[in-house]
C-alpha cells in the first residue's frame, strides 16, 4: 500500500499519480487534499507519514507547490527517509542507497510526465544495502539527538 499526499500546490499532480497507480493497479490511500482549496503542507505530510511509520503503508509520495516544503515537514518525523526529486537518477538512487520510504515533487516544478517516471523508478528500486545499510543507521541515530 502506498501512502499518497499534497498541498493545494502539488494537487493536481497528485490527481496525476493516481491515475498512473490506478492503471497500474497499485493500491494506495490519499491523505489529502481533495481539492485546490489552501491546506498546510505540514499537516499532509504528518497524516501521510503516520501510515508509513505505522506499517500500514510501505513507501510515500507526496507533492507540493516546489517539493521543498513537504519534504522539510516529512523529515521531521521520526523514521521517515524523504526525498525531494526532480531527475532520474535521484529518484532511483535515494532507493538504492539512502532506501528513502518517501519521494517529494513538485506540482509546480515537474510535469507529470517526468514525474510518473520518477514514481516508477522510485517504487521499482530496491535498497542495496551493504555499506549504505550503515550510513541508513547512522540517520536514525541522528533522531535520537
Ligand atoms: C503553497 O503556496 C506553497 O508554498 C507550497 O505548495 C510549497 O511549495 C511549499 O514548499
Amino acid at each position: 500500500m502506498i501512502a499518497i499526499g499534497s498541498d493545494h500546490g502539488g494537487f493536481a499532480l497528485k490527481e496525476e499519480i493516481k491515475k498512473h497507480l490506478d492503471q497500474r493497479q497499485i493500491p494506495y490511500e490519499d491523505f489529502g487534499a481533495y481539492s485546490t482549496d489552501s491546506v498546510d503542507y505540514p499537516l499532509i505530510a504528518q497524516k501521510t507519514c503516520a501510515a508509513i511509520v505505522s506499517g500500514k503503508c510501505e513507501k510515500g509520495i507526496l507533492c507540493c507547490g516546489t517539493g521543498i516544503g513537504i519534504s522539510m515537514a516529512a523529515n521531521k518525523i521520526k523514521g521517515i527517509r524523504a526525498a525531494l526529486c526532480a531527475d532520474y537518477y535521484s529518484a532511483k538512487y535515494t532507493r538504492l542507497h539512502n532506501d528513502a520510504n518517501v519521494i517529494c515533487m513538485g506540482g509546480r516544478t515537474i510535469g507529470p510526465g517526468l514525474a510518473l517516471e520518477l514514481v516508477d523508478v522510485f517504487l521499482a528500486t530496491p535498497f542495496e544495502g551493504g555499506r549504505h545499510a550503515r550510513r541508513v543507521e547512522q540517520l536514525a541515530k541522528l533522531e535520537e539527538e
